[in-house]
């Protein structure tokens, strides 16, 4: 398998702070959950290496310098995934566009090793990985520098007191809107009807504007490939909302 060569050292998997030029922020998710197996440990510490954006946590770049995104992208269209969980939608997209780069970003231990696993067993090679929080990666990538972003069944926060840590915020939204061309595409798929709410409030005035009517959110995008998420809401009876958005 021919893997893009990205990272020299192993990537640290940490949201703690040191000496960075951006604010500390509270990460209110699960990092790990169940140990992991041997194939993923040694999928950690081998394959995640060859495929890791470098210098992207504020450990590693304090300054918060940007990344040098043509030499990552060599040419090539640059999409981001935030959350991939399991890792079963970017790698259905990176093998779909052979072409594109895509950037996958997780910050949960557990789903980095998943999509590694899927990686390996597939031999994937058009995914880099950023194992860490989101805006990390977002502080350093320059504007208008992504060519399409997948925000796919993000954390729920159903309490109403825990909205505003719910990635459709000024906070996420607005770094997203700048890193993205003008008049590229962000999909945002929940199954919460809530966030669907807050979606289509808050998006639109970070500087997007929504392709569809808001009352047929229903049907999935042609090139969809359902998220071990959507499966378990759809067992459960919830109905996935699609919505897709441009950058104004
Ligand atoms: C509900 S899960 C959905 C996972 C996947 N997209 C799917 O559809 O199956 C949300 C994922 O987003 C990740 N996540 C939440 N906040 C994040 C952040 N700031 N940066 C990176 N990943 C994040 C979580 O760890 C979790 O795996």
């Amino acid at each position: 398998m021919h893997l893009l060569r990205v990272a020299a050292t192993p990537p640290r998997m940490s949201t703690s702070d040191t000496n960075s030029a951006t604010p500390w922020r509270n990460f209110y998710g699960r990092l790990k959950g169940q140990s992991l197996n041997a194939r993923q440990e040694q999928d950690l510490k081998e394959l995640l290496p060859q495929i890791c954006l470098e210098n992207v946590s504020r450990e590693d770049n304090p300054e918060r310098s940007l990344l040098d995104v043509e030499a990552i992208r060599q040419g090539r269209p640059l999409w981001l995934e935030v959350g991939f969980g399991s890792g079963e939608h970017i790698v259905h997209q990176a093998k779909s566009n052979p072409d594109v780069l895509i950037i996958g970003c997780e910050i949960y231990v557990n789903g980095v090793a998943s999509l590694l696993g899927k990686i390996r067993r597939e031999g994937v090679s058009n995914i880099v990985i950023h194992p860490g929080d989101a805006r990390d990666l977002l502080d350093v990538l320059p504007d208008n520098s992504l060519d399409k972003m997948f925000l796919l069944y993000p954390d729920p926060w159903p309490k109403a007191r825990h909205h505003r840590r719910r990635f459709v915020t000024p906070e996420h939204l607005e770094p997203l809107a700048k890193k993205l061309k003008s008049g590229h595409e962000f999909r945002v798929a929940t199954d919460i009807v809530d966030y669907v709410r807050q979606t289509l409030e808050e998006v639109p005035p970070a500087g997007f504007t929504l392709t569809e009517s808001p009352d047929d959110l229903s049907v999935a995008w042609p090139d969809w490939f359902s998220t071990r998420y959507e499966q378990k809401a759809l067992r459960e009876g919830r109905s996935p909302h699609y919505m897709t958005f441009f950058k104004t």
